[in-house]
């Protein structure tokens, strides 16, 4: 099989920025699956639907275009919202199970989301488990929207991280858990570079060094 490096973790505990600086590193494309989720909300809501409609939201999942993953209106509370909601629905991550699977087939990937290393990729070459007090990730994820120039409450940004960390435990669909082969990586007090610099440790007896 293709390598491909599984990272899991709850909202805002640095995955995506991990995951770029391994897929880079390692020469394997990158896949940020929240975006599957995101992009599934959007087209509900574009079409004036319901995300907590099974029906529906099924139907947007199964249309779901590569282009969508790059729309601009994929961040922001309504999106996050819709996003949560289409996540919790069986048969929307039942449709966006082929994509995240042919994805990392041919050449390999890094992956980030919340049940790559338990569903989508239970053999994945490399399982980690990223997560962080949620303190420290109610603040970053305050500082990315204040980078972005969206004005936010720390403690309402803080509650809501807490709000997706227990919708997230509590699903009956693929609710988030760390696979029993994932190696554990807490980032409360790690930066990016030193977090990068952690996860080449843990990853490095099954993945070595890459080729330069
Ligand atoms: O990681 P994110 O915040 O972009 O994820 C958006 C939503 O999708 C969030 O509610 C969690 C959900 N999600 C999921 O259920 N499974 C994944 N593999 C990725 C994200």
């Amino acid at each position: 099989m293709s390598r491909i490096i599984a990272i899991d973790g709850p909202a805002a505990a640095g995955k995506g920025t991990l995951a770029k600086r391994l897929a880079a590193h390692f020469g394997l494309p990158h896949l940020d699956t929240g975006l599957l989720y995101r992009a599934t909300g959007r087209r509900v809501l574009d079409a004036g639907g319901n995300p907590a409609d099974p029906a529906t939201a099924a139907a947007a999942a199964r249309a779901l275009q590569p282009d969508d993953l790059a729309r601009a209106d994929l961040r922001g509370p309504e999106a996050d919202n819709a996003a949560a909601q289409v996540a919790a629905i069986p048969a929307v991550r039942a449709a966006l199970l082929d994509f995240q699977r042919s994805f990392g087939r041919t050449q390999g990937a890094v992956l980030d989301g919340r049940d790559i290393g338990t569903i989508v990729f239970p053999d994945a070459t490399a399982k980690l488990f990223v997560t962080a007090s949620v303190a420290a990730r109610g603040q970053r994820r305050w500082r990315e929207l204040q980078a972005r120039g969206v004005a936010a409450d720390l403690e309402a940004v803080t509650a809501l991280i807490r709000e997706r960390d227990a919708q997230a435990a509590a699903r009956a669909a693929a609710p988030l858990v760390q696979a029993p082969d994932a190696l554990p990586l807490d980032t409360t007090d790690l930066d990016a570079d030193a977090t990068f610099a952690r996860a080449l440790e843990l990853l490095s007896d099954r993945l070595g060094t890459p080729a330069r």
